[in-house]
């Protein structure tokens, strides 16, 4: 396992996956603009480093709702990650514990979330939400996260419907009859092989923002809005109860043509203006990635299809030599921005758009 970051990851899982595994997880949807654009965005930036601090005791340690992590960066919830190896979500699960960060389970995962649980009993996780029409199924995937130790629900906003995918429609992409999804399992009361499609036909279209209120009083836990890039939504989302918020596009795999995350976040921390903690997902490569977005304003970053590519390629090991990777970058751009804790962090440590300088 040569890797030595985030993108050598991916050459090796391109190598490793057949073409339908491997298009499901890259794509995004239409042409991929979004997608595209949440990459070049951190480029479009620059770093505005502060020099002749001490930073002796550098650390990434942080916190997200009250609990301690290690670094900025948590793992975005993916569906599926039996596809991309055997071990799938146990593996994730175990890494991240290890890595000391949090783990977001998707509720298209091929374990459940109490297998998830027992994987990785000391880790901290959080468990994302698609609320199926059949409410029993919901609140059952509510009780389950509830009793597996997950410390939020993480509702997720951006998906009334599946977006347009067309590397899956060329490929046929489909999950095998073999490989449980136990939600999807449950809602039709059996199991065949499905596509995301069949599977998306199952969720409630009719949800709004009346239902995070509902949500929030079905269990104790926090409900973080996940998929969220205006100002607007912001505010309806803290006015509806929201625990936090995620500023997602869904990794551009929802409505192409959105604005890439690092450019939607300062709005939305504006309209936010601490009133609950946001974070970012979409496009985060490399430590200084997560710096930047810390320094617009986001307490954390996730990062969905590199450890993805890490699982891929080495299971368990790999997903933890990414997340080692990664905090050891973010240590790093700390250290050279002058900043020693990621609460150093701010705007002026970022250029403005346009300006680079
Ligand atoms: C293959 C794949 C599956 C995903 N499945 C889910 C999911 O089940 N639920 C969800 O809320 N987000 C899902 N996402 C979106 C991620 O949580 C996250 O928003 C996105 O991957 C971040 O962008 P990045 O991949 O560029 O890091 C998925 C993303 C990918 C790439």
């Amino acid at each position: 396992m040569d890797a030595f970051n985030a993108a050598d990851f991916e050459v090796q899982a391109r190598e490793r996956l057949d073409e339908g595994a491997y298009g499901y997880f890259a794509g995004g949807a239409g042409d991929e603009r979004t997608l595209r654009d949440n990459i070049e965005a951190y480029a479009r930036r620059r770093l505005r480093p502060r020099v002749l601090v001490d930073v002796s005791g550098v650390t990434a340690t942080t916190t997200v709702l009250g609990a301690e992590v290690s670094m900025p960066l948590l793992v975005a919830p993916v569906a599926f990650q039996r596809v991309a190896h055997p071990d799938g979500e146990p593996a994730t699960a175990r890494a991240a514990a290890d890595a000391g960060t949090v783990m977001c389970l998707s509720t298209l995962a091929t374990a459940s979330a109490q297998e998830v649980a027992d994987a990785a009993p000391g880790g901290a996780r959080w468990f994302q939400l698609y609320c199926f029409s059949d409410r029993g199924v919901t609140e059952a995937l509510v009780d389950q996260a509830v009793e597996g130790g997950y410390r939020a629900v993480v509702l997720t906003v951006d998906a009334p419907v599946l977006g347009r995918r067309e590397r899956d429609l060329r490929t046929g992409f489909a999950i095998p009859e073999h490989m449980e999804v136990p939600s999807f399992s449950r809602a039709i009361g059996g199991r065949r092989e499905a596509t995301l499609q069949d599977m998306f036909k199952l969720l409630d279209q009719s949800l709004t923002w009346r239902d995070v209120e509902i949500l929030a009083e079905i269990s104790d836990l926090p409900v973080v809005v996940k998929g969220v890039i205006t100002a607007e939504d912001a505010r309806m989302a803290i006015d509806h109860g929201a625990g936090a918020i995620v500023v997602s596009n869904h990794g551009g795999r929802q409505l192409d043509g959105v604005p890439a995350t690092l450019d939607a976040l300062e709005d939305v921390i504006e309209a936010v203006d601490g009133r609950v903690e946001v974070y970012v997902d979409g496009g985060i490569r490399r430590g200084t990635d997560v710096a930047m977005a810390v320094a617009l304003g986001a307490r954390a970053a996730l990062i969905g299809r590199p450890v993805i590519w890490a699982l891929t390629v080495g299971g368990e090991e790999g997903v933890r030599r990414l997340l080692s990777l990664m905090r050891d970058e973010i240590e790093l751009a700390l250290a050279l921005l002058g900043c020693p804790t990621p609460e150093a962090l701010g705007p002026a440590h970022v250029t403005p758009p346009n300006r680079h300088r």
